[in-house]
């Protein structure tokens, strides 16, 4: 690998994000912005080639510095839409009687936690408010350690959960490297039935397949002496692609944890709140979990996250260990989640979720009929993964055709993401007052896109020469910069594995220094 590939822990999904002002050329928009923010940001990631400087939202709309609008198409956290008029009312209107911690009585948080037990299944009435989804999960696996005197925690692959040292431990795409993860760690495969070792159309039995995987993770916990505090899944499995795992999934692995003496935590801070066309991820399922974490779009833009579970296990935490956290559940937060909450049920946002996912859905299906390169579509209501392979049969992942699609759409006014081990799915998952209108622009916009890009004829190396001088990347983002480099070494040809990102400006470089960049599939 290229020694000045500096991003060589990026996982995959984050797609055509940079931290390093550097990789911008001089041209683009911004620049002294994007070069302050290097300066004083430490790290922070930067979506796309050109990025955009966004000054104002409304509804599904996204505006910039020049007035351009945007159809969002990836935003969860504005959740009922952005700058939604009832959640700033009650935002401003309670900022300006009085904003404190939760150590005094204040009706807010009170009917918030009301309300919100109210909309769970079965025992799950008790909330704990936090103000992200990494202590949301933090805490969870505090409660999930403390109740079933456990330490061991049992994860997908490719998963994500939050930045505390803990819960980045729990997030495999991070440390995609089974041996260099911590002892009370253990991640099975997820329930990928169009990729994964258990196949659609090609083995039976696929949730038991995968439910058994769950068997050796406890064994090996057990081995290990940690035991089973937890089983961790985003319900949606977003950064493995927004799977749609065999119904009995969940059934079959909530009764192996629970036999072992750990709880199950669903994370529903991608999966909640309407989004799947239910209430909640799990439902689709028909399994209660036992702690349920929530975060992302409970405040509309506004940090708001809780945990949910039952009243047994809270008291049973509660009776060794003491939580308390400052900002969480206070008055304004509760006033904004509350009215988010009111603003789902008035507008309906759970059938609207199911109604235009499922029409949203039905033409990306229709899409794929025209675009060989589209190898499946899947997902719950509004959160759908649009996968691309170079072959349909091979499924080797198109990610240097998806790398370059957010882009490409953001060009033509659509804000859309990418995700998956090998960075090769679109991610859809617009603000949930999404309209079949909206989805008809999405649908059309991404027809000229992959028209453009799936042309075999305009990508780099389609004149190579078999005897070129071979380069190697496994990991990161290829630059301009690094293209240089590597023609000043004579380098003819570049074979690079799935995950790492190709820029759209690199590709334009390749063809005008005539290098050759070739994706090696590793199945
Ligand atoms: C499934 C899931 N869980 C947890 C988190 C962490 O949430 P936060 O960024 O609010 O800490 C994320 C964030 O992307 C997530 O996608």
């Amino acid at each position: 690998m290229s020694s000045d590939n500096k991003k060589s822990a990026r996982p995959a999904m984050l797609g055509a994000a940079h931290t390093d002002a550097s990789e911008y050329g001089e041209n683009v928009r911004n620049l002294d912005m994007i070069k302050r923010r290097q300066k004083y940001l430490g790290g922070s990631i930067l979506f796309y080639h050109q990025p955009v400087n966004l000054v104002r939202g409304e509804g599904v709309w996204l505006y910039d510095d020049e007035g351009n609008r945007y159809l969002d198409c990836y935003n969860n956290v504005a959740s009922v839409g952005h700058c939604h008029p009832h959640v700033v009312d009650a935002l401003t209107s309670q900022a300006k009687l009085i904003n404190t911690h939760s150590r005094y009585l204040h009706e807010n948080v009170i009917d918030y936690a009301e309300k919100l037990a109210g909309l769970m299944p079965g025992n799950l009435d008790v909330c704990m408010f936090v103000c992200t989804g990494t202590e949301a999960n933090e805490l969870a696996m505090r409660i999930a350690r403390t109740v079933s005197g456990n330490q061991g925690a049992i994860v997908m692959e490719a998963s994500y959960h939050g930045n505390s040292t803990l819960i980045d431990e729990l997030s495999t795409a991070a440390h995609p490297i089974a041996s260099q993860r911590p002892e009370h760690l253990v991640a099975v495969e997820p329930p990928n039935t169009y990729r994964g070792p258990f196949r659609k159309g090609e083995h039976d039995n696929l949730a038991a397949r995968y439910a058994d995987l769950v068997d050796e993770a406890i064994a090996e916990l057990d081995k290990r002496g940690q035991g089973t505090a937890a089983f961790v899944c985003d319900t949606i499995f977003d950064t493995q692609g927004s799977l749609e795992a065999p119904k009995d999934y969940f059934t079959k692995v909530y009764e192996k944890v629970r036999a072992a003496g750990g709880l199950c935590i669903a994370d529903e801070i991608q999966a909640g709140l309407c989004r799947t066309g239910t209430w909640w991820g799990f439902e689709h399922y028909d399994v209660v979990p036992d702690i349920v974490t929530l975060g992302k779009p409970m405040g509309d833009g506004h940090p708001v996250a809780a945990v949910v579970t039952t009243r047994e296990i809270a008291e049973k935490f509660t009776s060794s260990a003491v939580y308390f956290n400052t900002f969480a559940g206070n008055p304004v937060s509760a006033a904004v989640g509350k009215a988010v909450l009111e603003v789902c049920e008035g507008e309906k946002l759970v059938s609207n979720c199911a109604e235009v996912g499922r029409y949203l859905r039905q033409r990306l299906e229709k899409l794929a009929e025209r675009h060989a390169i589209i190898g499946d579509v899947r997902g719950q209501g509004l959160f759908l993964g649009i996968e691309l392979v170079h072959d349909r049969k091979t499924k080797q992942p198109a990610s240097d055709i998806s790398s370059m699609v957010p882009d490409a759409m953001k060009e033509k006014g659509v804000i859309m993401g990418m995700t998956g081990r090998y960075g090769n799915i679109l991610k859809v998952r617009p603000p949930l007052v999404f309209s079949k209108q909206n989805a008809d622009q999405v649908v059309e916009t991404l027809d000229q896109v992959l028209s453009e890009l799936a042309n075999p004829a305009e990508r780099p190396g389609a004149t190579a020469s078999s005897s070129a001088q071979v380069e190697r990347v496994d990991q990161g983002v290829i630059t301009e910069r690094m293209l240089e480099k590597f023609a000043a070494n004579g380098c003819e040809r570049i074979q690079v594995s799935p995950g790492v990102v190709i820029t759209p400006l690199a590709i334009d470089k390749a063809r005008s220094l005539k290098i050759v960049i070739e994706r090696v599939f590793i199945n």
